[in-house]
């Protein structure tokens, strides 16, 4: 890859009106010194992504999205940072010399938009051949028994690669595609025995595998035959336009419903994710058999917050869910999981019961921890102390990689109830450091600087909340007087916020700030000087109002999943569990109703 030199990026982003750049897409509007619009990076209805034209960044306090220019159209159309930067450039009317730019780049680039067009044409011939060729007469007689029409066949573009080599180079012929491209587009691939090249894709059901922009980027072709002996499923290998680890089937055409639902379905199969969507279920995607990567993951953060997988009911589907996990938390996705019968996927589970049979089983989908109690209770002796002990220290775990503290403190009750240990104990198993490397990391890190582990522990919008207060009188003396207070109870990850709030100094008087600071434990006072040291928010008052909206429905949620969990407890009393459904209910009305006024 050629560099682009730090000042040539400086100069592209000095020239470039991120305003003019972002409202090309977002509406906005100005707010202070900023512009405010809805996010285009999640789904809300009151706006809170902020664009500061001075900074020319942009930050959305909803759901963390932050970046410059080149950010913005990398992530909002999907492009590399190198064509984000050549675009800008050229809309400003910057060149990029020739020696950055280099031969090589413009030789990959050229590569690119060959090897696109290649798949853009062989997936319209495939088609063309699955809709009439003769040859394709078994796929045909494949796709009816598995209940596809051809309306379904043309939405997908599925097609049908022929086994003959034959009608591959009359087909590459007349779009004058040579060998090498056909190679380099993974469509063939060299025979070393045989010295010569065969086509990868032989008698199958082809599935197009597409990238954001829609463009056909690589190919599923799925087996005709039973019983014949190659793998069921055969991707293609990786080219410069393909990396499956990168990829999510159908993500084109899900992303709009994923935003709108804030929710992403991820099933295991094409097929399956094809009938989902078929079925009226828009907001799924497939992860084709490999698991979800941190990309995935990524990608998938960027339009929901809640993830439902719905994987195979086998001990194999529990170890992929366990994976996915392990990708999906550290993102601050929230993650559940739908339990199918045994023996079923979503195909087959949608065409033997029927839509609303699949639509309950989703929506009785589970909090991905309670899952992992249930699944326990059939794998080991859940009656005895000890060996739930055991399970609750595995599940430390995973605790660990939810990503906000009211995430890890509702999971802590949650277990600690559903396994009947005190919470005490859980909070001493997640407080002991976990084995091996990543443990002594850990115990570094916290003894690196002082207040820093208080400073990490912190909720992200408490602790941008409680910047912003420090860096704004006005916010502060806001926050003060507007009597909310209630909203840091409770709340883990708010104890800074708690501290400036609560504090009596003149926050527009720096020897009082210094005083205050003075006066708190030595932690406290290490943790709030790292918070002033962070680089100034974006913020204003109206974004200070906007975080503390957040807050407060992050602690209705809370509260309400409190409930919740109690109401499970075994041996509750009727009166007991009436005022608990009674306390839900009243949380879940604030909670449509600050829904209804705010995010
Ligand atoms: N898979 C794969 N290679 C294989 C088998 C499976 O890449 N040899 C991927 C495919 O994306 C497949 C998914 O893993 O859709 C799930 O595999 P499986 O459950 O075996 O298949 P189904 O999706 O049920 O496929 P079908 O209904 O067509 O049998
Ligand atoms: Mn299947």
């Amino acid at each position: 890859m050629p560099r682009i030199p730090e000042e040539i990026l400086q100069q592209v982003l000095a020239a470039t009106d991120i305003v003019d750049l972002v409202g090309r897409s977002v509406k906005l509007r100005r707010a202070g010194t900023n512009f405010l619009g809805l996010c285009p990076f999640h789904n809300e209805k009151s706006p809170s992504f902020n664009v500061s034209q001075s900074r020319g960044r942009y930050h959305c306090f909803g759901c963390g999205a932050d970046g410059n220019a080149f950010q913005f159209i990398m992530n909002h159309e999907g492009l590399t940072f190198m064509e984000a930067v050549k675009r800008l450039a050229d809309t400003a009317g910057i060149r990029i010399q020739e020696e950055v730019w280099d031969a090589n780049a413009e030789q990959a680039a050229k590569q690119r938009t060959a090897i696109i067009r290649v798949h853009q044409e062989v997936a319209a011939w495939y088609h063309d051949l699955l809709m009439k060729h003769p040859l394709a007469d078994d796929a045909r007689q494949y796709l009816k028994s598995r209940g596809m029409n051809s309306d379904i066949a043309k939405r997908w573009q599925l097609g049908y690669a022929p086994a003959s080599m034959q009608l591959l180079r009359q087909w590459a012929m007349k779009h004058q595609f040579s060998q090498q491209l056909l190679l380099d587009s993974g469509l063939l691939a060299n025979s070393e025995e045989r010295g010569d090249v065969y086509a990868r894709f032989r008698h199958r059901l082809m599935f197009p595998i597409r990238n954001d922009n829609r463009e056909v980027i690589a190919f599923s072709g799925r087996l005709l035959s039973p019983d014949a002996k190659t793998a069921k499923y055969l991707n293609s290998a990786e080219t410069p336009i393909f990396n499956k680890s990168k990829v999510l089937f159908g993500f084109d055409k899900s992303k709009m419903a994923i935003s709108k639902a804030s929710q992403a379905i991820v099933c295991e199969g094409q097929i399956d994710m094809l009938m989902m969507y078929e079925a009226g279920f828009h907001n799924v995607v497939a992860s084709q058999g490999t698991s979800f990567t941190e990309h995935h993951a990524r990608i998938l953060k960027r339009h929901a917050d809640e993830v439902v997988l719905c994987f195979d009911s086998d001990n194999a589907g529990y170890k992929a869910a366990e994976r996915s996990f392990r990708e999906l938390a550290p993102t601050g996705l929230n993650v559940k999981v739908a339990t199918l019968p045994p023996g079923e996927d979503p195909d087959s589970l949608i065409r033997k019961q029927g839509v609303e049979a699949f639509a309950k089983l989703l929506a009785g989908a589970k909090d991905f921890m309670d899952y992992q109690v249930e699944n326990a209770g059939a794998r080991r002796n859940l009656e005895e102390m000890r060996e739930r002990i055991r399970f609750a220290e595995e599940m430390t775990a995973n605790i660990r990689l939810l990503d906000s503290p009211v995430a890890r403190e509702s999971a802590i009750q949650r277990v600690a109830i559903r396994l009947g240990i005190p919470e005490a104990t859980m909070r001493k198993l997640i407080a002991k450091p976990p084995q091996g490397g990543a443990g002594r990391r850990t115990a570094e890190t916290s003894s690196e600087r002082p207040g820093q582990k208080l400073f990490a522990a912190q909720d992200k919008t408490a602790g941008l909340l409680c910047q912003m207060a420090l860096a704004d009188p006005e916010v502060l003396k806001w926050l003060r007087e507007s009597g909310r207070e209630q909203v840091l109870r409770d709340l883990p990850g708010a104890e800074l916020l708690g501290l400036v709030w609560r504090g009596q100094f003149d926050p527009a008087e720096p020897s009082a700030l210094n005083a205050f600071l003075a006066g708190l434990d030595p932690e406290e006072e290490a943790a709030l000087s790292l918070v002033l040291h962070q680089p100034k928010p974006p913020g204003s008052l109206e974004d200070a109002k906007h975080a503390l909206g957040a807050l407060e429905l992050a602690r209705t949620r809370m509260l309400k999943q409190r409930l919740e969990t109690q109401l499970k407890q075994p041996g509750l009393s009727r009166e007991d569990a009436e005022e608990i459904q009674r306390e839900i209910m009243e949380l879940h009305r604030e909670l449509i109703a600050a829904r209804g006024s705010l995010v």
